[in-house]
């Protein structure tokens, strides 16, 4: 299938490890122009290398962390450097926020700005671009916990507002051109991620884990969550504006 992203300027928001760098490798084999960030910067100058071998048109990168900076001016800075974007996955986030459900607002407020909310600051400056020019991707890497509101409940709830972001913004603009929408991906296993850490630490958690909540009976590996990034970031999902997909393993 011809995804039609060749050349395409593609940011990657959370790209040095896991899902975000199988995604950046992703873009980089089509062809793409990417731009990645993460905190890492050691991980982000091997990442390159490797998609530079990989395909990619170019590759640049920067080191940041977004919940210290100001996310509209970063997001504003990276257009004038590097160009506009037409394709943006929102992939920061995750559960290792706190998990006291009877905390102060400060906590909660801490798991939905990294799960959401500094990824919308950037899209207030990265939208409006692709609206103007008739065309755009925007993608979070939501998680299937905000459908089954299961595990951390500032995680879930953070994932579910995403969700109902992506929902009702994607509303607005399905008549521009412009595509928002999320991935929501089941328990997903990597080297030195949270879930593979717990095979070898606790394997009887991850079988009576996968026993129960996802009937594949496997972790997803981050390529398969990639692959359904690609599609959604391609001319081929031009009729599929709100919407959020589990890559879930049969989530249950
Ligand atoms: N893995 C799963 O089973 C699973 C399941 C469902 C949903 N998800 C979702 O998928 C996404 C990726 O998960 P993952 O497991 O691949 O996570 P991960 O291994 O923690 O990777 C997260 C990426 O974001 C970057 N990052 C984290 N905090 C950052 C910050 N403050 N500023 C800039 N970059 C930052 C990390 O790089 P640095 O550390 O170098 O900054 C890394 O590249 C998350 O949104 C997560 O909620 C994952």
């Amino acid at each position: 299938m011809e995804l039609g992203i060749k050349g395409k300027n593609v940011l990657v928001v959370g790209a040095s490890k896991g899902i975000g760098r199988a995604i950046a490798l992703a873009f980089a084999e089509e062809g793409c122009n990417v731009v990645a960030l993460a905190r890492s910067m050691q991980l982000l100058e091997e990442l390159k290398k490797e998609a530079l071998q990989k395909g990619a048109a170019s590759f640049e990168y920067e080191s940041v962390d977004i919940m210290e900076c100001d996310a509209v001016a970063f997001a504003q800075m990276l257009i004038d450097k590097y160009g506009e974007f037409e394709i943006v996955i929102q992939n920061v986030g995750g559960s290792l926020v706190s998990r006291n459900h009877l905390a102060d607002s400060s906590d909660w407020s801490h798991a939905l700005r990294f799960n959401a909310l500094a990824s919308i600051d950037m899209n207030s400056v990265f939208l409006p671009i692709m609206i103007k020019k008739g065309w755009g991707r925007v993608i979070h890497i939501s998680s299937i916990s905000a459908q089954t509101l299961r595990g951390n409940p500032l995680y879930a709830s953070s994932k579910a507002f995403l969700n109902a972001y992506v929902t009702t913004v994607s509303r607005q603009l399905a008549s521009s051109g412009v595509l928002l929408t999320s991935v929501m991906p089941g328990a997903v296993a990597f080297k030195g991620s949270y879930w593979d850490n717990f095979t070898v630490t606790d394997p009887k958690r991850c079988e009576d884990y996968l026993g129960h909540h996802q009937a594949i009976g496997r972790f997803g590996t981050c390529e398969e969550i990639a692959d359904v990034v690609l599609f959604m970031a391609s001319e081929r999902s031009s009729f599929m504006p709100a919407v959020n997909i589990g890559a879930d393993g049969g989530s249950m």
